[in-house]
């Protein structure tokens, strides 16, 4: 079977490409590689997995319809993961227009070549816990209300699960949102804190700490992840009552929040050196905490996820020391 997946040379990209291709599906990759983080990072994962042949890649953005038409139009498929996007909170500060296309332009171009592929029958596309901004009530839960976004980045992941929701309920396009919350894992992100701070001490250099240290995240191991996609993928779209809007969204987290100076222990005793902590204020469009509500994903396709802090956070540090050579 073939399945597009945009945002192939991604992190999450990358690990879902992998385990697709081990199930022994035909996988057709879509990527920018755009310079938001080192290049170098997303074409040594391509180059991972292009040694399977079922493997196609091509570089497009997904922004350029034209373009994206032309790339898919070689395949037939019935299913796409739908993961490219502008990721990171704190550069829509800096460049809100790299969301504005990747994001809304982006999403909106996939909800037309689905809907218009002859024979399509289920999309997967990422939205982000970023949506529930500031709520103050937790854990957060699919049905509380998400319209008071902090940054632009989780409002063009709010406005992407508004488009979907229309394409549902005009053109009855069968779609999964998933609204992952803080993944973390080898071949990770280097925006990302844990990769940040890793490195930091690794290479003796003090560590930033936001909001003094009082923030929790809800931190998802990538092999939880990527089990979480593929059973939606195997067991998807499920539909509760005939005729309804077949567009959902699901959270997918670790349903415990860890404390950022905790996550920091770990990594001190993982790396076995001790941080110099730098305290800085709450930077501007940051949430203080992430908490997932697992409930409707539990209850549709049984994700329970199963890695730990203490146990995800040093196999992310092995692999940084030998990907850093360190
Ligand atoms: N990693 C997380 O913690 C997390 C949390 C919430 C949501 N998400 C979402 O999950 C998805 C994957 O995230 P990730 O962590 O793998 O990020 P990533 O930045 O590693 O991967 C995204 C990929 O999309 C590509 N891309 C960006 N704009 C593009 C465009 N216009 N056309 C084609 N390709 C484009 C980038 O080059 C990149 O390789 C994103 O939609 C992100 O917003 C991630």
């Amino acid at each position: 079977m073939t399945i597009v997946v945009t945002g192939a040379a991604g992190f999450i990209g990358f690990h879902l490409c992998g385990a697709l291709l081990r199930q022994g599906h035909h996988v057709v990759g879509l990527d920018s590689l755009n310079d938001y983080y080192d290049v170098s990072l997303k074409t040594a994962r391509l180059s991972i997995l292009e040694t399977n042949t079922n493997f196609t890649f091509a570089k497009v953005n997904i922004a350029d319809m034209d373009a994206l038409t032309a790339a898919l139009q070689p395949y037939k498929f019935k299913q796409m993961f739908h993961l490219a996007a502008q990721a990171g909170v704190r550069y829509s500060l800096e460049n809100p227009s790299a969301y504005i296309q990747s994001n809304l332009v982006g999403h909106a171009n996939i909800l037309e070549i689905c809907r218009h592929h002859d024979g399509f029958m289920h999309l997967i596309y990422a939205s982000s816990s970023s949506v529930y901004g500031g709520n103050q009530k937790i854990p957060f839960a699919e049905d509380d209300p998400v319209d008071r976004p902090v940054s632009l980045y989780a409002a063009t992941k709010k406005a992407d699960e508004l488009m979907s929701h229309t394409y549902g309920h005009l053109y009855d396009l069968a779609q999964t949102g998933v609204r992952f919350f803080t993944v973390y894992g080898p071949w990770g992100r280097p925006d990302m804190a844990y990769w940040m701070f890793t490195r930091n001490l690794l290479e003796g250099r003090p560590i930033r700490i936001f909001n003094n240290g009082d923030m929790r995240r809800d931190f998802t191991f990538i092999d939880d992840v990527i089990e979480g996609l593929l059973t939606i993928l195997e067991k998807g779209p499920v539909r509760h009552d005939k005729g309804a809007n077949p567009h959902r969204v699901y959270n997918m987290g670790n349903n415990r929040p860890e404390e950022l100076l905790h996550m920091v222990e770990v990594l001190e005793k993982a790396t076995r050196r001790t941080a110099v902590q730098k305290l800085e204020p709450m930077q501007p469009g940051d949430v203080k905490e992430t908490f997932a509500d697992l409930t409707a994903i539990q209850a549709d396709y049984g994700f329970q996820p199963k890695v730990s802090i203490e146990e995800g956070l040093p196999k992310f540090v092995q692999w940084y020391r030998q990907f850093a050579d360190l």
